[in-house]
């Protein structure tokens, strides 16, 4: 699908502040494409298209992943909004044409995974450190960026679980799971 086709589907569900967002991270992830020569056509439909599922209501949410047979783990059910992640993944799949590799750059945009690929850190970072957010740290991250993608990618994933810390929330293991394994094997 094209990616005008995919905006104007992304735009009638989210709210207009959320579509903001999502133009933002789109805008990040062309970015950080260039900057690491991937394609800008694929970064900016994941950009568009990551929180495509995020305004559906807890119920919904639960509900979808009940119909369509995603399996889903403690943490989400406890914090369904988690579950905006795999369920954009699914939609994107189904309805706006993305391939397997575009899935997982959504499903792993909020928590990190395993082994994550050039284009999942590429959403991860971009979705965290677009304009509208006015990141403080916004240099910072250039400039690690500058380094290496993945020392950029374990500062958020540093900061994700620094904040779930502050705020004594539950943590979704895949945090832990990408972060462990950027330590082991990532460019760090
Ligand atoms: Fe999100
Ligand atoms: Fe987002």
């Amino acid at each position: 699908m094209e990616l005008e086709e995919i905006k104007d589907l992304v735009k009638l569900r989210l709210s207009e502040k959320r579509f903001n967002h999502s133009e933002c991270v789109m805008e990040r992830c062309i970015e950080i494409a260039k900057k690491f020569n991937q394609d800008i056509e694929i970064a900016a439909k994941v950009g568009i298209a990551h929180d495509i599922a995020k305004e559906m209501t807890n119920e919904e949410k639960l509900e979808y992943v009940k119909e369509n047979h995603i399996e889903i783990d403690e943490v989400e059910r406890e914090n369904p909004t988690l579950l905006h992640a795999k369920i954009g993944e699914d939609i994107a799949i189904k309805e706006l044409g993305f391939t397997k590799e575009m899935g997982q750059a959504i499903r792993a945009h909020t928590t990190g995974i395993t082994n994550m690929t050039l284009l999942d850190k590429i959403l991860f970072i971009a979705d965290r450190t677009s304009k509208e957010r006015g990141f403080p740290d916004i240099e910072y991250v250039n400039n690690l960026l500058e380094e290496s993608i993945d020392k950029a990618v374990l500062y958020i994933i540093d900061k994700k679980i620094t904040l779930q810390i502050e705020r004594r929330a539950a943590m979704h293991p895949d945090s832990i799971i990408a972060r462990n394994y950027l330590l082991k094997n990532g460019n760090i």
